[in-house]
């Protein structure tokens, strides 16, 4: 742990320690329980939470640095001998906090299905062909100004036994690190126009249409670059009014 850290955490009147918890705004992120989602009523909590607040261990534990993450971990689509099947694309963005604030150093992992919308996982029934140079996982540090990009393949749709017909719309998992292991956040990206955004209750299990909307990400004419990769823009916001939505 450094100084800077321990003083940020110091309380400025009483000058004692003051260890961040983390507890889930009402109202904003999608309920644990919701009744179009099937598989939430098996799995979401039955007693009420227990807050635990984070002890110095937690804070102050081993973090991953930058130096673990290599260049090919950021870029899915150079991680094997062939370049993997679909539209490659750049999604990219930063990690601000409730002041716009960059959030830098944060470790940035994602996962998703190839082109044809089939995960490289023993539970995947859906019978899309594997693409044997793409793995959909990913991972980044942000930098300074709290961006991160990643160079990948455009999601597929695929089916996923909720309903009738159920298909989930495409869309790239996310998981944040912050400065303990413990503070993990976990959400979905979307991408605009897709016309199974209205009919998924994983998208629509959150109420606030505004808040869907900040689960999209935008088409960027800049990012996108000319005879190679279309671009796509998201930033993440870790609370506040702005705040993404987190799983
Ligand atoms: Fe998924």
């Amino acid at each position: 742990m450094t100084a800077d850290v321990t003083t940020s955490l110091t309380a400025p009147d009483t000058g004692k320690l003051v260890l961040p918890s983390y507890e889930r705004p009402a109202g904003l992120h999608p309920p644990l329980d919701f009744e179009g989602y099937r598989s939430t009523k098996l799995r979401h909590p039955k007693q009420p939470l227990v807050l635990l607040p984070h002890r110095l261990t937690e804070v102050t534990g081993p973090l991953l640095g930058d130096q673990l993450i290599a260049a090919t971990d950021s870029d899915l689509t150079t991680q094997h001998d062939g370049e993997p099947q679909g539209q490659r694309i750049i999604v990219a963005g930063r990690v601000l906090d409730s002041d716009g604030r960059p959030v830098p150093d944060t470790l940035v992992e994602i996962w998703q299905t190839n082109a044809g919308g089939r995960y490289r996982h023993w539970r995947e029934h859906h019978p899309a062909p594997l693409d044997p140079n793409f793995d959909g996982i990913g991972r980044a540090i942000t930098d300074a100004a709290g961006r991160y990009r990643f160079i990948t393949i455009q999601p597929g749709a695929y089916p996923w036994g909720n309903h009738p017909n159920a298909w989930r719309p495409a869309h790239i998992h996310f998981s944040l690190f912050g400065r303990a292991f413990t503070q993990r956040l976990v959400t979905q990206m979307y991408f605009p126009g897709d016309p199974l955004l209205p009919l998924d209750p994983i998208f629509n299990s959150v109420s606030d249409a505004k808040a869907r909307q900040r689960m999209v990400a935008g088409f960027d004419m800049e990012l996108t670059q000319p005879e190679w990769a279309l671009g796509y823009t998201w930033d993440i916001v870790l609370r506040g009014r702005g705040a993404t939505v987190f799983e």
